[in-house]
Parts: structure tokens; sequence; C-alpha cells
């Protein structure tokens, strides 16, 4: 049976327990509100350790004043039903008072230059609560791997940088987007979509899908179809940018070989993230 747990030091104590008895570690950091990208992710967990950690914490600390912390989705009975179905040894579901006792840390891991770009343009301090919180994760769980989805490719980008900025023991491993089959993304937040914010939705999957077809033709026509896919729903994209895997800085004009269009909106109330892999020509 899954065990939950809400206490570091419960967790620390178990996992001791197991890894002294040679077993090793998969850590898979959520928010709750799990459907079927999380889920790909715990069964890719099952195949790279013995035991699997799901983390069930909305973390404060990521989101800004004036967003989604109050009614992002708690449902932990359903979560830990699913789990249970999975097969998951331990859900950690800590407070924010276990996690952050004295209130907002002092000490943060910043995400640097390309925190404040996209994502974090809109949402500032984002990426430093997040990587604050993955951080503590890593430290309270000690995984040799985490598992992440690429659904959010800049959260991977900069949970891989620092992994390797500061020598983190541990592997991180990516998981393909799931999406619905009309292309959509699943994420928690498409629970807020109304029927019509629903089709504009596919906006952005669509846009992507333009761009991968263009993608031979360069970047500039790569964007423009993304963009007309935008327009022919209706919806303004918040950003749509073609990044440097490398760098996550956007590419030159002329730039060849392998990218990745990063794309953002605001549909009805709810904002959206998706990105692709292509290759330009
Ligand atoms: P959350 O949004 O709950 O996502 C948890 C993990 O599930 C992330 O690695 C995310 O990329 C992955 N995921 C979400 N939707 C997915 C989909 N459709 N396909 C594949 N993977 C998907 O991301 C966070 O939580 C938080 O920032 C966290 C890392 C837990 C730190 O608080």
């Amino acid at each position: 049976a899954t065990r939950i747990v809400d206490t570091i030091s419960a967790l620390r104590g178990i996992l001791a327990e197991r890894r002294a008895g040679g077993a090793s570690v998969a850590l898979v950091p959520t928010m709750g509100a799990l459907h079927d990208g999380h889920f790909a992710l715990v069964r890719r967990a099952h195949e790279l350790a013995d035991v699997v950690v799901v983390s069930i914490f909305v973390n404060p600390l990521q989101f800004g004043a004036g967003e989604d912390l109050d009614r992002y989705p708690r449902t932990l009975d359903a979560d830990v039903a699913a789990l249970e179905r999975l097969g998951v040894e331990l859900v950690f579901a800590p407070s924010a008072a276990e996690m952050y006792p004295t209130g907002p840390v002092s000490t943060l891991v910043t995400a640097g230059e390309v925190g404040a770009l996209y994502e974090g343009a809109s949402r500032p301090g984002h990426f430093d609560g997040m990587l604050t919180v993955v951080s503590k994760l890593f430290h309270i769980a000690q995984p040799d791997v985490a598992v992440f989805g690429q659904k959010d490719a800049q959260q991977v980008f900069l949970v891989e940088r620092m992994v390797r900025d500061l020598d983190l023991p541990l592997r991180i491993e990516i998981v393909p987007t799931v999406r619905e089959a009309d292309g959509l993304a699943l994420s928690s937040r498409n629970r807020y979509l109304s029927a019509d914010d629903r089709r504009a939705a596919l906006a952005l999957s669509e846009s992507l899908r333009a761009a991968e077809r263009a993608a031979a033709d360069g970047v500039a026509e790569a964007l423009a179809e993304a963009d007309a896919a935008f327009g022919a729903h209706d919806v303004q994209p918040d950003y749509l940018v073609i990044v440097d895997p490398e760098t996550f800085l956007p590419v030159a004009d002329d730039a060849t070989g392998r990218a990745i269009v990063v794309v953002a909106a605001r549909v009805g109330t709810t904002r959206l993230i998706d990105n692709s892999a292509i290759t330009l020509g």
C-alpha cells in the first residue's frame, strides 16, 4: 500500500532504511491535481528505480501576487488513490509550514538570465521559487533520479542547469509531453477552460505543428506560420519564441539545426504553455 508522509523526518527515515537495504530511489515532484501527464512520469520512475516517491506540494514560493495559488486545484485523495493503483510506495505531501517553518526563506536558488525570460517575464520570481523548492526536495529525498516532463521546457532547462552548476548528485530524466487526442497538452489548469476556451486552447498545439511544418524554411517562416495558427483561433500569444536548446536564448534569424519553439497564451482566464522540438533548415 502507498504510504503518505507529511514530514521531512518521516520521509528521510523510511528512505534511509530502504537505501540501506540496497534500494534505489526515484523522485517525481508535482503540485498534485494529477493527470495522465504526471502518471507518465510515475511509470518512467518505476522503470528507473526500486522506490518511487511522488511529492505533492503546491509551492507558495513559485506563485506571484495575484496568481492562482489559492485556487490551484487540490485533489489529494484522488491523487493518492491513483498513485496507489500505479504502485507508488511513497507520497510526500508536506504542509507549507513543514517546508517553510520560518515563512519565506532567506536563501534562494536563482535562475539567472533565462529565469527572467518567457514564463519568467510574466511571472517574476517564479523560477527562483521553483528551483529553490526542487533543490529542497532533492536534499530531502536524495533520489538517484528525478523525473520531469518536457511540457515545462524552461523548467527542464533550468533544473538540468542547476544540477550541473551545483554538482547535485542525481540524474534528471525527461518524459515527452502527454497530449489529448486533438493535441492539447495535459495540464492541471485545463479544468478551468470553458467549452469555448477549450477550442481556443488548440491555438497553442496547432501553432507548434505549424512551426514544425515550416521549420525547414527557416526561423521567420516558422514563426509566421505559428503566428497564423494563433490568428485562426483569435488568440494572442503571450510569447512565441524559437530558442537554442543549449542556452534557451532566442536563436539568430539564420539559425539552422535543432531548436525548441516555446509558447504561452492566456485563454479565458487560464494561462497555458506548450513547446515543441523542431529542426530548422
Ligand atoms: P506540476 O505542474 O504539477 O508538474 C509536475 C511534473 O509533471 C512536471 O515535471 C511537469 O513538466 C510534468 N507534466 C505536467 N503536465 C505534463 C504533460 N502533459 N506531459 C508530461 N509531463 C507533464 O512543474 C511543477 O508541478 C512544479 O514546478 C514542481 C516541479 C513540482 C516544483 O514545484
